[in-house]
């Protein structure tokens, strides 16, 4: 990306509120009285896990994973390791992973693989995005915002190499 490239709006900050308040609506009728850990996976999900938990007004717990692909590319290399772990005990608890993107689905598979070995009682997956086209692994999404293009996203969370996180709209860059 030339260090001119503005980032352009995709996905307003307006479409977005409207789109996690429906989330929130479809999560609170699943799990009002199951008391679920919120799996954050960091850094990319945090805006939308902070703007998620505060619409569930109902018992639950969150906790948060940091995951690496190898290498720093716009596009995941598809080797996946945990950086940071949860702090909690999932067994027999009902959990949602909290994701920002799923593109390959490569470190969601990755990571469901990984939680599902921790015996949970149940595992689902809300994602804010998803990139159909670029799939190379099926990934189920049971709470999806948006289903979005092939571009790079940036901003409400999402980073072109650490940049652009903070923009309150979800941007597309153009990237080599
Ligand atoms: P996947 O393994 O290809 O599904 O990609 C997973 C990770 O790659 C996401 O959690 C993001 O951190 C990153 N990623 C994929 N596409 C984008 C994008 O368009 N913008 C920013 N990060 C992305």
């Amino acid at each position: 990306m030339s260090s001119q490239s503005k980032p352009i709006i995709l996905l307003s900050r307006q479409e977005i509120e409207a789109t996690v308040r429906r989330l929130a609506a479809e999560i609170t009728k699943d799990y009002r009285n199951r008391n679920p850990v919120l799996i954050s996976v960091l850094k990319g999900s945090f805006i939308f896990m902070a703007d998620l938990v505060r619409l569930l007004d109902f018992p639950l717990e969150v906790d948060f994973m940091r995951l690496s692909s190898y290498g720093r590319s716009s596009r995941t290399s598809g080797k996946v390791r945990v950086v940071q772990d949860i702090g909690s005990a999932i067994k027999g608890r009902d959990i949602i992973v909290i994701e920002d993107i799923v593109d390959t689905g490569l470190t969601t598979s990755f990571l469901l693989g990984y939680l599902r070995e921790k015996n949970p009682a149940s595992l689902r997956l809300s994602a804010l995005t998803e990139k159909p086209s670029r799939r190379k692994v099926s990934v189920n999404v049971d709470y999806l915002g948006f289903t979005v293009p092939d571009k790079f996203l940036v901003g409400y969370g999402l980073d072109w190499d650490e940049k652009f996180r903070y923009l309150p709209d979800i941007c597309y860059v153009e990237v080599e």
